[in-house]
């Protein structure tokens, strides 16, 4: 029997990179406007190659993420399983605010250079097609640590596992090489944060702040750590996700905050771990990492594999 090739996702599963950028736009009312969305969307992979030719040396990739409102519109095909939009999660205290965005842009580079040029070509390609509703810069902070200054990224599976973790297979064939992806742009408090002790936020986030040591997990009843709070598990075992936060900030309007991505074979996981960090496992006892940190966007978005963006135009 011949072996089916499953399509080749897009960058899912890579390193994390010095810079990176989070585009997020809405595709305007019209056909017109989605006939042109739909065109800019399927020559991603030449903007890509005009970029990357130019600093072969540089490290630089695009991933293109489609939302569920306009997946009928732009695709003229079902949605895969899972995608539905980002709904709102209301815990006692915290709330995960659901935002518009129909188009995601996810830039990683060596060189925020590659990055600002391929934006200003794509934007210039899609016109007033669409509506850019966010454009978050991304930098990598000291060790790779986000600003509240611990590291950031250490539970990430690598290489074969990262991409079970990431990538759709048999359960949705249709959809085989994409993946869920959710996004969510938080400020931070930095100056409450750091009047905190090192022990204080230690146990927030669950690990040890010099040198990232695992601390051990609360009791079932018991205010849980974030590392606690996003690890799901069931009869199937631990399900992990891939995340690329990446911290920005502009000083001078003393904006600080941490851009999570999170990318999923199963939104389901993602969205089981924004219920336990707002609502919190027992609720009301959330995540105390939103006492310093507050969502300020939220949206979802389905990444499908490099075949299907390329095939949109046809
Ligand atoms: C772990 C920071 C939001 C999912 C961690 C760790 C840090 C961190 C420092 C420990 C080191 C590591 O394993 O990477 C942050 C910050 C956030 C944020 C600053 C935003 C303010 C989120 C969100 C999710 C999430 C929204 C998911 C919906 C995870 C997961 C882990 C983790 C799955 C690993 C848990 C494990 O040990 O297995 N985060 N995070 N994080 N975070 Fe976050």
């Amino acid at each position: 029997m011949s072996q089916v090739e499953s399509p080749q996702p897009q960058d899912v599963a890579k390193p994390l990179s010095q810079s990176a950028a989070f585009l997020v736009l809405t595709i305007n009312d019209g056909e017109d406007a989605t006939r042109t969305a739909r065109s800019v969307v399927a020559s991603t992979d030449d903007l890509v190659k005009n970029v990357r030719i130019r600093s072969a040396e540089n490290f630089f990739s695009c991933n293109v993420g489609i939302g569920h409102r306009v997946w009928d519109r732009l695709t003229g095909k079902p949605a895969p399983k899972e995608l539905k939009p980002f709904a709102e999660i209301k815990g006692a205290k915290h709330t995960a605010v659901a935002t518009p965005g129909d188009l995601l842009f996810h830039l990683r580079a060596d060189n925020l250079g590659l990055i600002v040029e391929f934006e200003r070509m794509l934007l210039e390609a899609f016109g007033t097609s669409v509506s850019a509703v966010d454009d978050v810069a991304g930098f990598r902070y000291f060790d790779t640590r986000d600003l509240l200054e611990f590291v950031d990224g250490t539970a990430n599976a690598s290489g074969p596992d990262a991409e079970h973790d990431t990538i759709v297979g048999a359960e949705d064939p249709a959809y085989a090489g994409g993946s869920y992806v959710v996004t969510q742009k938080y400020l931070h408090d930095l100056g409450d944060w750091r009047s905190q002790s090192t022990e204080a936020q230690e146990a927030i986030i669950g690990r040890t702040k010099f040198d990232n040591v695992e601390l051990p997990d609360a009791g079932d009843d018991q205010q849980k750590a974030h590392k606690t709070l996003c690890t799901i598990e069931d009869e199937d075992g631990e399900h992990d996700i891939l995340r690329d936060n990446m911290p920005f900030a502009i000083p001078g309007k003393g904006e600080y905050g941490t851009y999570f991505i999170g990318y999923s074979r199963h939104l389901w996981v993602i969205e089981k771990m924004l219920e336990r960090m707002f609502v919190g496992a027992p609720p009301p006892l959330h995540d105390r990492i939103l006492d310093f940190s507050t969502a300020v966007t939220g949206s979802t978005f389905f990444v499908p594999s490099r075949q299907f963006i390329t095939d949109l135009e046809t």
